[in-house]
């Protein structure tokens, strides 16, 4: 009679499919009503003999059923783990992320780098609105009323609004101003910046920007210029020996003033940076011309210094082989994708700046 319950038992618990339909098995064996705890309860009513010999065929019945629902238990559990190992199962040879959409647009990461090395310098970071008054963009900076070097520079003008004529800085020259009439020499700044010109064309579109450079104190002079400018350019561009060419120019606001050309070959219709005999124009500049001192305050018996302004799209298009400014502002995301920078993956200086 036993060992039928055995069989039936056995089978129960090896039937149950999971932990809960384990436990109701147990419940039903062993709990406080279950079957072998009712054939306990009833040894009492036996003789001394037959409840010895019942008794021990009852506890080995319980002993074993426990055992095989341990073991049931200990299988599910396992089965459990593994079908939760299945499913999480991750392949560890792939990347750890996948690579992010975002790009750094190259004017952004031209800016960085150029403020980067200036830095390094001892230069500060200056801003200006781009919104300016005639005085900040053309008067201050010694561009006399009426001179033509004004239409020079086809400035966008804003419709009138009282006194002050308003207009989008053609150049980031007005930032100067703004500092020296702001702060007392020694002054040693960069201002970076949106600039604009009524112009379009390959090489001309109406929003660019610029970078401009200024150094006021009472001892420098144009070789510090020179060798600021040479330093920086080796720098930027990554070529230890590039040459640079200081071409006499023009600029209401320096005197004397230069042009920057760095040297560079064009045969075979590719451009290389380097000493190789042919130029390439990449800034203006000259020593800051005392009028413009005077007109910001700076006593120019005293003081003097000297200024540059470089353009950025330019020299982005030079360094990273960009052909077409006007793609620049076009956000077609396949040139951003193919010009931009990651940004986990950026040059700067501690890990070159060059790709
Ligand atoms: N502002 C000049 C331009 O836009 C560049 C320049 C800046 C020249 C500072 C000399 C000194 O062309």
């Amino acid at each position: 009679m036993l060992d039928a319950l055995k069989d039936e038992l056995l089978s129960q618990v090896n039937a149950a499919a999971d932990l809960s339909a384990l436990d109701e098995v147990r419940v039903s064996a062993l709990g406080k009503k279950g079957r072998i705890t009712g054939f306990m309860k009833e040894l009492g009513n036996l003789t001394p003999d037959e409840r010895k010999e019942r008794g021990q065929a009852l506890n080995a019945l319980k002993d074993e059923i426990a055992a095989a629902i341990d073991a049931r238990k200990a299988d599910l559990a396992a089965a459990h783990l593994k079908a939760r190992l299945e499913a999480e199962r991750v392949d560890v040879t792939l990347p750890v992320r996948p690579e992010t959409e975002g790009r750094i647009h190259p004017i952004s990461q031209t800016m960085d780098e150029m403020i980067a090395i200036f830095a390094e310098m001892g230069f500060s970071v200056a801003e200006g609105p781009d919104i300016e008054d005639d005085f900040h963009n053309f008067t201050a900076l010694n561009f006399p009323p009426g001179h033509p070097a004004r239409d020079m520079h086809d400035t966008f003008y804003l419709p009138d609004a009282g006194d002050k004529k308003m207009l989008l800085r053609t150049h980031t020259s007005p930032v100067q101003v703004r500092t020296m009439l702001n702060n007392k020499p020694p002054i040693r700044i960069i201002a970076p910046g949106r600039t604009y010109r009524s112009d379009y064309d390959m090489t001309h579109t109406p929003m660019f920007h610029q970078i401009e450079g200024l150094v006021i104190d009472e001892a420098t002079n144009m070789g510090h210029l020179k060798g600021c400018l040479v330093e920086f350019c080796r720098a930027f561009f990554d070529v230890d020996d590039l040459p640079l060419r200081f071409r006499p120019s023009f600029f209401p606001f320096t005197e004397p003033s230069a042009e920057v050309d760095i040297g560079c070959s064009r045969k075979g219709g590719e451009l290389k940076l380097g000493n190789y005999g042919d130029w390439l124009e990449i800034l203006g500049c000259g020593m800051v011309h005392p009028n413009v001192l005077e007109a910001c305050g700076i006593d120019s018996t005293r003081y003097q210094g000297f200024a540059f302004g470089m353009g950025v799209e330019r020299v982005a298009m030079l360094k990273y082989g960009i052909p077409d400014l006007r793609t620049f502002f076009e956000a077609d995301l396949r040139w951003l994708k193919h010009y931009g920078f990651a940004a986990l993956d950026i040059p700067n200086i501690a890990h070159g700046l060059t790709r």
